[in-house]
C-alpha cells in the first residue's frame, strides 16, 4: 500500500462541464450545444491564432520562463511594474499556488463565499487548512460584512470572485472599501476578476488593480480564458504586492506559461476589437437570456459576467438532465447548494435560440417538475 496524504483523498476531483463529444456519443445526439463552461462563443482573436501558428515550429524550445514580453505588455496595459505581475497556467494555477504559499497549517483559515468558484475549496483542502464558507446574501451577492466578521487570528486568505461564479453578481466599490478597512492588513484579500472585461463597465466596480497600485493587501487574478477566448491554451495572470508575487514565483513551475500561450496572449491583448465585440455581444446575450428565464417563470440574477444564474423555482437537476437529453449542456446548481438554480453561459445567437426553445419545452412539461 502506498500511503497517500489523507487531505488529498478528501478532495473532490474537479467536475468539468460535459464535453460535447461525450454527450453526442452517450445520448446518440447529432446537435449538441455547450453552454456550461463560460467560454468565448466567438472563439479566439484571429491575431492570436496567427501568432500561435508562427511560433508552432519553435515548440521544441523551452518557453521564456519569465514571460518577459507578455509581462511588459500587461505592465503597460494595466499600469503596474512587472515586479507586481505573475503569469499562470490559467488563473486556476495561481489559485492553487496562492493556497500552497499562504495556507500552511491546519489552523490557517481561508474565507470564501458560498456558493463561489470550487477551486478555492481545493486550495484549502490540500493543506489541509480550514475552509470557512460564508453564505451569499439574499441577493446572491458576497456578504462582505459577514465575511469580515468571520475573520479570526487564524485567517490568512479571503477570496472573492468578482463577478462571482456561479451567480454573476458583483460587490460594489463602496462595500469593498468598507470591507478592506475592516480586514487586518496581514490577511491577503484575493479579488478573482476572471470576468473583469464583462464587468468593468459597471461604474462602481472595484478594480483590483487600483488597490494593488495603492499598496493594499490585495492580489488580483485575471485570465485570458474568457473575454479573450484562450481557455484551451491556458494562460492567466495575477498582480499584487511585490513580496507576495515574489513568494508565489518561488513555488511556480519554471515554465508554467507555455510559449504558444505567451504569444497568443500578447496578440489577444492587442486585438481590442475582438474583446469589445465579445463584450457587446455578451451584453445582448445576457438581455436575451434574462428575457427567456422570465418568460418561463424563473428569476434570473443580474449578471456582470458571460453567464447567467437563474432560480427556476423548482428542482433544477431534472431540468438540467432534460436539457442535456435535448442536446443543451448547462450547469445545475444542485451541486452548488442552490438546488433550484441553473447556470447557462452566453453562447452565439443560434446557440441561445436553441437553449431558449428547449428550456421552454422542458419547463412546460410535467417531466421536469
Ligand atoms: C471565478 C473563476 N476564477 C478562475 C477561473 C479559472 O480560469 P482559468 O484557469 O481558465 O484562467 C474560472 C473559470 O471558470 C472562474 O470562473
Amino acid at each position: 500500500m502506498i500511503p497517500i496524504r489523507s487531505s488529498v483523498l478528501r478532495m473532490e476531483p474537479y467536475q468539468p462541464g460535459k464535453p460535447i463529444d461525450d454527450v453526442k456519443r452517450e445520448l446518440g445526439l447529432e446537435r449538441v450545444v455547450k453552454l456550461a463552461s463560460n467560454e468565448n462563443p466567438y472563439g479566439p482573436s484571429p491575431k492570436a491564432v496567427a501568432a500561435v501558428k508562427r511560433v508552432a515550429e519553435k515548440m521544441h524550445l523551452y518557453p521564456d520562463g519569465s514571460a518577459h514580453e507578455l509581462k511588459e505588455a500587461l505592465s503597460t496595459r494595466i499600469g503596474l511594474p512587472v515586479e507586481n505581475l505573475i503569469m499562470g497556467n490559467g488563473s486556476d494555477e495561481l489559485i492553487h499556488l496562492i493556497g500552497l504559499v499562504f495556507l500552511n497549517s491546519e489552523q490557517d483559515e481561508l474565507i470564501v463565499g458560498d456558493p463561489s468558484f470550487s477551486r478555492y475549496d481545493a486550495a484549502a483542502q490540500i493543506g489541509p487548512s480550514r475552509l470557512v464558507k460564508v453564505p451569499l446574501d439574499s441577493n446572491f451577492v458576497h456578504d462582505l460584512a459577514a465575511m469580515s466578521r468571520a475573520v479570526t487570528e487564524h485567517t490568512r486568505l479571503i477570496i472573492i470572485a468578482n463577478p462571482n461564479n456561479p451567480t454573476g453578481t458583483i460587490v460594489r466599490k463602496a462595500e469593498f472599501d468598507r470591507f478592506l478597512a475592516d480586514v487586518p492588513t496581514c490577511v491577503l484579500v484575493v479579488l478573482d476578476e476572471a470576468y473583469f472585461e464583462f464587468a468593468t463597465g459597471a461604474g462602481d466596480f472595484p478594480n483590483a488593480r487600483d488597490y494593488v497600485g495603492a499598496g493594499r493587501n490585495v492580489i488580483g487574478l485575471r485570465t485570458f480564458s474568457k473575454a479573450y477566448g484562450l481557455a484551451g491554451i491556458r494562460i492567466g495572470y495575477g498582480f499584487g504586492p511585490a513580496e507576495v508575487i515574489d513568494a508565489i514565483n518561488r513555488v511556480r513551475e519554471p515554465f508554467n506559461a507555455n510559449s504558444l500561450a505567451q504569444v497568443a496572449a500578447i496578440a489577444a491583448l492587442d486585438d481590442e476589437e475582438h474583446v469589445s465585440k465579445t463584450v457587446e455581444n455578451n451584453r445582448r446575450g445576457l438581455e436575451f437570456l434574462a428575457g427567456v428565464f422570465v418568460e418561463v417563470g424563473a428569476k434570473p440574477m443580474e449578471s456582470f459576467a458571460n453567464f447567467m444564474y437563474a432560480d427556476l423555482g423548482r428542482p433544477a437537476r431534472p431540468v438540467f438532465q432534460a436539457l442535456l437529453e435535448r442536446g443543451v449542456i448547462t450547469r445545475s446548481g444542485h451541486a452548488l447548494g442552490n438546488p433550484t438554480c441553473l447556470r447557462v453561459s452566453v453562447g452565439t445567437e443560434e446557440e441561445m435560440q436553441i437553449f431558449a426553445e428547449e428550456l421552454r419545452n422542458v419547463m412546460s412539461t410535467a417531466g421536469a417538475r
